[in-house]
């Protein structure tokens, strides 16, 4: 394989470590846990693996070697950028417990689990890959493991293997599921530990004993390159305003980490647009107050940050996809009715079959977003949210309000779009110092959880703000994550899930200074992400952990 003269020095890197890995570890048990709600419900579902205590590992004293151990890795769901160190973290620590210790990596995902499809991961596949972005070195997917028969074909496989555990990375569903793997696997003494990771480059993995999910880091690093790019574009040609859709399926930690970073005109902030029962309508009158301000001061140019999943916080949009859906589920009398008509004819047969408010929502969008959400459906039947071009729908419907104001006088400026959505851009770029560091961390610390006989578990790096070497490692039971929800129909144990919170530190600072990066022109432009050089330049981590630990 030919490899860049980035990716040959990165090779050379090695990953920081906690001080209390790096000898002989010492585990320190602390409290017992509760689950963050609905105790009693989850505590009856997880008899095995309910209210085990929070666990640090110590620098020990004295020798420690143990029996060779055979662990299976299985990366889920969307790639993150450090993917690789988890695994090269796992497969070093378990070669330190006993160098027979054998790492085997499941491919494409908790699927590879299911249909017995494997790899023996050896030192020189994981030389390969040290330091670098993606998943490939197994592959991902998202097959969700939920089923007893799935669990079974697994324990079939972990069995032949001779597995002392597994480890699921992937972000809240998969841990979830890791979680119920685990309980599964304990009340039938099937010898078979689970150990999560937690990864996702949306953020939304994160609670008081994980700081943050991993892949967050670098992801909004690239994006905020990007960024800064884009508005020194802006700010130079001084004719466009660009739209610019952030990746995170729901939450938008990654929109404000990059605005912290960035200081972009606009940035919306779903959970905020939900708080305040925001419509549509409103959010395009904010976008376009700021527009028509900023031209009245000859800015005719400017950059709006639009997360993800807004549009299944924006309340009317939210009843009027769950409409959608129901009127266009497969199957139904009305889907058939819909496929039969003339093209032309769809959006105004939909119109009449809504409720009135929805109707009236469904009129007023820009006739190719309209026809987007009656079609882009997923496997169950759902609008593809992420498929929606809402910065394109916020964009034109800013436009049209704009020529409106224009004709009341109250605009006397022009608005020339540009649109762009970052999200693959980020999921496989190389780590940064950091997550190179927090990965190979969280590997390591798991082959340790692993040795030392626990399941149910999630590897958890705590203390991120102080230098790699004070990083507090430990394990968080998955179970004290969990709450009951309502999911597809039915009330489930489940991780919940961490939005951003509008009370903490890094929306109360972006919100003080909004108003300002509104009017002004105060952006920042972050460079790329740097690997070699001062640490002030290379080692920082997001401003959001800075933020929230301060
Ligand atoms: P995970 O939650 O699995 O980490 O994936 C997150 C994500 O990157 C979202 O931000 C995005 O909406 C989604 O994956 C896209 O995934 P896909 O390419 O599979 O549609």
């Amino acid at each position: 394989m030919k490899i860049s003269a980035l990716q040959k020095e990165r090779a050379k890197y090695q990953p920081k470590l906690p001080n209390s890995l790096t000898g002989t570890v010492q585990l320190v048990n602390g409290e017992k846990t509760e689950s963050v709600a609905d105790q009693g419900d989850i505590a009856k579902l997880f008899p095995n693996t309910y209210g085990m205590p929070l666990i640090t590992f110590e620098k020990g004293n004295g020798k420690q070697s143990s029996a060779a151990v055979n662990v299976g890795v299985i990366l889920s769901g969307g790639q993150a950028p450090g993917g690789h160190n988890v695994i090269s973290g796992i497969f070093d620590g378990i070669k330190k417990i006993n160098s027979n210790s054998k790492l085997y990596g499941f491919l494409g995902g908790p699927g590879g689990l299911v249909d017995h499809k494997y790899v023996e991961l050896t030192s020189d596949i994981i030389d390969e890959y040290r330091n670098t972005g993606g998943f490939d070195i197994i592959g991902s997917g998202r097959t969700k493991l939920e089923e007893e028969w799935q669990f079974d074909k697994g324990l079939e496989i972990a069995k032949k293997l001779d597995l002392k555990a597994l480890v699921v990375i992937g972000g809240d569903d998969s841990n979830t599921n890791a979680c119920v793997l685990a309980e599964y696997y304990a009340a039938k003494d099937a010898g078979v530990q689970v150990i999560g990771c937690p990864k996702t480059i949306d953020g939304d993995l994160k609670n008081e004993m994980i700081e943050t999910s991993f892949g967050f880091d670098t992801a909004t690093k690239v994006y905020s390159e990007l960024i800064g790019n884009i508005q020194r574009d802006s700010n130079s040609a001084k004719k466009y305003w660009h739209f610019i859709k952030l990746m995170g399926r729901s939450a938008s930690h990654i929109g404000l980490e990059c605005a912290l970073k960035t200081q972009p005109n606009i940035t919306l902030i779903s959970e905020e647009v939900a708080e305040k029962k925001q419509t549509l309508n409103e959010i395009v009158d904010y976008m376009a107050g700021i527009v028509a301000q900023r031209a009245a001061n000859g800015d005719n140019f400017g950059v709006a940050l639009i997360p993800e999943g807004l549009i299944e916080f924006i309340p009317e949009m939210k009843v009027l996809i769950s409409e959608l859906n129901d009127l266009l589920a497969e199957g139904f009398e009305s889907e058939k009715i819909f496929r039969e008509l003339e093209k032309e004819q769809r959006n105004s047969w939909v119109a009449e079959k809504l409720s009135s408010t929805s109707s009236k929502v469904f009129k007023s969008l820009p006739s190719g977003i309209a026809t987007q959400l009656t079609l882009d459906r997923d496997p169950h039947g759902n609008v593809q949210v992420s498929l929606i071009e809402t910065e394109k729908l916020l964009g034109e419907m800013v436009k049209t309000k704009l020529q409106k104001m224009k004709n009341n006088g109250e605009f006397k400026g022009k608005f020339g779009t540009q649109y762009h959505f970052f999200g693959y851009e980020g999921r496989c770029a190389a780590p940064s110092n950091f997550d190179a560091d927090y990965c190979y961390s969280l590997g390591f610390t798991a082959s340790v959880l692993i040795a030392e006989g626990k399941t149910g578990y999630m590897s958890s790096v705590r203390n991120l703000t102080a230098p790699a070497e004070q990083w507090i490692a430990g394990g968080v039971p998955i179970t004290m994550m969990m709450n009951m929800e309502r999911r597809h129909g039915h009330v489930k144990p489940v991780i919940q899930k961490a939005l951003v919170d509008l009370e903490g530190a890094p929306f109360k600072y972006f919100a003080s200074k909004r108003d300002e990066w509104a009017m002004n022109t105060c952006f920042v432009y972050p460079g790329p992400i740097q690997y070699f050089g001062p640490t002030e330049v290379c080692d920082q981590t997001t401003e959001t952990i800075k933020k929230e630990n301060c």
